[in-house]
């Protein structure tokens, strides 16, 4: 916490208040009814690694690269589905679909995962950030920490910051992070005195923006620390489509999911379609530090380009994650 604020408090609401605009969000609102660039070209025998493919929007964007020939590198939570996965892309694509099981709402599984991917002796061309949860109650993993903002922030900040040497070492690489508009519900931005929500009401709208919030501000600084190099990074909302989100809470909000959210979605093949885009696209070399709704470049909220609070939190993360005794 910064020294003069008080506990419990934001400061910065007022800044953050004072420096949104109404034609971002009108910006934003107009850009959810495009549709995405579209990337003709192929991607034989790149190497995909991406989390959370066994549904949504991870599922259809691992066949979309798998189409235009890239082999793949999934890493999810479940064996079965990820050997039917794995079963239904070599067959239709005739690539390579490997898979490691990792849960990433454990430290422990991130960090060996990360290692793993850091020990890969090929490249990684593009590397995305999909997994993702939504919880309406608090849940903590076994390290005591809230899974939201594990899943979303910390196992891609993890592997970001543990495959930094690795990707810039590479002829090029990109990372993309499935962000959100989401994130603008965190409009107080992030509460540094309790980011594990231990002091306030929980929320399933706050604690996803929060946890897509400090995503954002994690990228600012990657991106600072990729300048120079050919690694990119950028975060974009793959579009509000229909998916398994939410399925991990109680029957009830399964109801009005099914019943009320999910009605006028699209289909997340234009997610697919975007984050192959931003993965494979030439247009898009050299491009770094952005986020995109699909393939459209929008400002995010106030509090996730707030460059304060990037670092506050870079040293937060490093401290909570245990990577600042690394350094
Ligand atoms: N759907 C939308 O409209 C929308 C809008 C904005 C942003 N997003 C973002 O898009 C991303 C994908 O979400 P989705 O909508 O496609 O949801 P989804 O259908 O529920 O897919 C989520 C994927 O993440 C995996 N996953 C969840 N928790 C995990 C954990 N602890 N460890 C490893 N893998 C885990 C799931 O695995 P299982 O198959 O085992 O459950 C699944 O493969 C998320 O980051 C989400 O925030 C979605």
């Amino acid at each position: 916490m910064k020294t003069g604020q008080k506990p419990g408090k934001n400061n910065k609401l007022f800044q953050y208040v004072r420096a949104y605009k109404w034609s971002n969000i009108f910006a934003m609102i107009r850009n959810m009814r495009r549709d995405p660039e579209i990337c003709e070209a192929r991607f034989d025998g790149k190497l995909v690694v991406i989390t959370g493919a066994t549904s949504g929007i991870g599922y259809f964007t691992a066949r979309k690269y798998a189409a235009q020939g890239a082999n793949l590198l999934c890493i999810n939570r479940n064996p079965e589905k990820s050997e039917k996965l794995r079963r239904e892309i070599e067959t239709e694509f005739a690539v390579k679909c490997e898979y490691k099981i990792a849960n990433l709402s454990r430290l422990k599984d991130i960090f060996r995962v990360s290692r793993e991917l850091s020990e890969l002796p090929l490249p990684i061309d593009v590397l995305i950030h999909n997994a993702g949860n939504y919880l309406t109650k608090r849940e903590l993993n076994s390290d005591g920490l809230e899974k939201v903002f594990v899943v979303h922030y910390l196992s891609s900040f993890i592997m970001n910051y543990l495959l930094t040497d690795k990707l810039k070492a590479q002829e090029k690489s990109r990372i993309l992070m499935v962000s959100s508009e989401g994130h603008r519900f965190a409009v107080w931005g992030l509460r540094f005195d309790d980011l594990n929500w231990e002091k306030r009401r929980y929320s399933g709208l706050k604690s996803y923006g929060s946890a897509k919030t400090a995503q954002l501000l994690s990228m600012l600084i990657f991106e600072e620390q990729f300048r120079g190099s050919a690694v990119t990074i950028n975060t974009m909302h793959p579009g509000a489509v229909k998916t398994d989100t939410g399925q991990e809470n109680g029957r009830f909000y399964r109801w009005y999911k099914r019943n009320f959210l999910d009605k006028g979605l699209r289909t997340a093949d234009i997610s697919a379609e975007a984050l192959y885009y931003l993965g494979a696209a030439t247009a898009l070399d050299g491009v770094s530090g952005k986020f995109f709704n699909l393939t459209t470049v929008e400002e995010p909220a106030p509090p996730a380009a707030d460059m304060d609070a990037t670092r506050e939190l870079w040293d937060q993360t490093l401290k909570m994650t245990g990577l600042a005794k690394q350094a």
